[in-house]
């Protein structure tokens, strides 16, 4: 059996998905699950981009201890001293460093000769090579690439000191006997290609991206890259959790295995659907809503007498519980402190305070508070940035009617603690809602989605929303939840105002050090 290395991308890639925006705290709550999944190797960010990105992947890799944490770079001295300043604290500190080699984006994107696309990348390895221990080298593009164009540069890079060679499908365009036919190409017509490891990257637009990635393990690939959940640039990257568990149901066909510890998957998938608002749909593979759910009588009657009649996948082997009733009115601080311990959450004494306030308060409105209500309140609660000052949403009451228009009255305060209110109309109680907080931030506000959605069920369930929007043209994502739908859309709606709020005053402070 040969180890498939599992390469996460989830925090850049993934993160490049549209409408996605991560806050610090999340995107380290993020990489501690990916650790806690096994993933070998963690793309914490592009560091070069953003200050805010440099910052997530420089704490990023000062706390993961058991997983590899690498970090994106353009083939520029400058992206790579960035990166290098953001990695350098990391346990085995890993760059990974790409160019673009189809024709297509060496003539219109990067405007150069194939030579000179030659000669940058291996000034650029070899540049990185000086601090780096392991430097990744991507040929973006690589599926629509001239193969002995490849074969020619990828000899040189290994040559400069590249230790594994990653081949993308950036644009999700080719078939998985295609992209297995490259690897066997490079793999046969390089000839120093045993130094180094290769790596396939697929991308989702036809479909594809994880036929084609199974593709390039049967021809050569050790490493696979891919997204939980599959998010990712456009149509997504290569689901890493369907990869997994595809090489772990079929091992008599796949002679390979990974070190993902398959019964996290649940939890990291819910996780990083929750931060990134990015709803997993009900029939997605290994984790929908429905993966496991038999709808016909023929199927449930097969199930009941012998599960593996309609059932592959158990639910527990991925991590989904059977029997998630938890704590009531009753439950005292000891049984919630180990029940959250059970649920993988570390939390500080005094957001474990905050936490047990919020679990309190819930039992006494909702009889039976599951491991799903606690995973939104710990969350939420953990990725709280506390001590930076932002708007709090005090009151509101909303006046509906059939035959009246619907009023909503806010009181918030603001960042500076001052005590705001006013009222407004709408053709909505949402809407009306919305449109009085947006008077009261007095920011430029223009909503793109909202989504309302059940945690559980029953009538006492939790209402999580997710809303996307441009706040002063900037794009932000937002989450609210509650018992009540309302108070869960105007927290969501302040929720995502705060994030570009919390934006500004960090670029502020870190002009104010410069
Ligand atoms: O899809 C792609 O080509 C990429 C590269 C930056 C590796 O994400
Ligand atoms: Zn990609």
């Amino acid at each position: 059996m040969t180890q498939i290395k599992i390469f996460d991308t989830t925090l850049r890639d993934g993160e490049q998905s549209p409408g996605v925006n991560l806050n610090q705290l999340e995107k380290l709550e993020i990489a501690k699950q990916l650790e806690r999944l096994g993933v070998d190797i963690m793309e914490a960010g592009f560091p070069a981009s953003s200050k805010g990105d440099f910052e997530a992947v420089k704490k990023i890799a000062q706390t993961i201890k058991h997983s590899s944490v690498t970090g994106l770079a353009r083939a520029t001295k400058s992206d790579i001293d960035y990166a290098w300043e953001a990695l350098k604290e990391a346990e085995e500190p890993r760059l990974h460093l790409f160019i673009a080699t189809s024709p297509i984006h060496m003539t219109y994107k990067l405007k150069k000769s194939p030579e000179q696309v030659i000669d940058i990348a291996v000034d650029m390895v070899t540049y990185a090579k000086k601090n780096f221990p392991q430097v990744e080298w991507s040929a973006e593009d690589a599926s629509r690439s001239d193969l002995d164009f490849l074969a020619k540069i990828i000899e040189k890079v290994i040559d400069a000191g590249a230790t594994v060679i990653n081949l993308p499908d950036t644009v999700g365009y080719t078939t998985p006997k295609e992209y297995g036919q490259m690897f066997r190409y490079i793999r046969e017509n390089v000839p120093n290609i045993d130094k180094v490891s290769l790596s396939a990257h697929c991308h989702d637009d036809l479909g594809m991206a994880v036929a084609n990635s199974l593709a390039a393990i049967e021809n050569g690939a050790t490493q696979i890259e891919g997204t939980i959940n599959g998010i990712g640039e456009r149509a997504g990257n290569a689901a890493l959790e369907e990869i997994a568990v595809a090489l772990n149901i079929r091992n008599d066909f796949y002679p390979y295995y990974t070190n993902l510890v398959l019964k996290e998957i649940k939890r990291t998938s819910d996780l990083i659907s929750k931060f990134t608002g990015m709803a997993v749909p009900g029939n997605k593979a290994v984790v929908g809503r429905n993966a496991f759910a038999h709808e016909s009588g023929i199927h449930q009657d097969g199930v009941l007498k012998h599960a593996s009649t309609y059932e592959i996948i158990t639910p527990a082997m991925v991590g989904i519980q059977s029997n998630n009733l938890v704590l009531g009115k009753h439950s005292g601080r000891h049984a919630f402190k180990d029940k959250i311990e059970q649920l993988g959450f570390q939390l500080t004494e005094e957001k474990l305070m905050e936490a047990f306030k919020a679990f309190k308060l819930l039992t006494d409105t909702k009889k039976e508070v599951t491991d799903d209500d606690l995973f939104v309140i710990l969350t939420d609660i953990q990725t709280d940035i506390s001590d930076i000052k932002k708007y709090q949403l005090k009151a509101f009451q909303v006046q509906y009617g059939s035959h009246n228009l619907p009023t909503a009255t806010v009181a918030l305060t603001t960042p500076d603690g001052e005590r705001v209110e006013t009222a407004c109309t709408g053709q909505g109680s949402v809407e009306a809602l919305y449109n009085t907080i947006e008077t009261l931030v007095k920011e430029n506000i223009h909503l793109t989605s909202f989504n309302l959605s059940s945690i559980g069920q029953g009538r006492d369930a939790l209402a999580e929303v997710h809303v996307s929007m441009t706040v002063n043209e900037t794009p932000v994502h937002g989450r609210g939840s509650s018992q009540d739908v309302l108070e869960a859309a105007a927290q969501a709606f302040i929720n995502a105002v705060n994030r570009v709020f919390f934006t500004k005053t960090a670029e502020e402070k870190q002009k104010a050090k410069i």
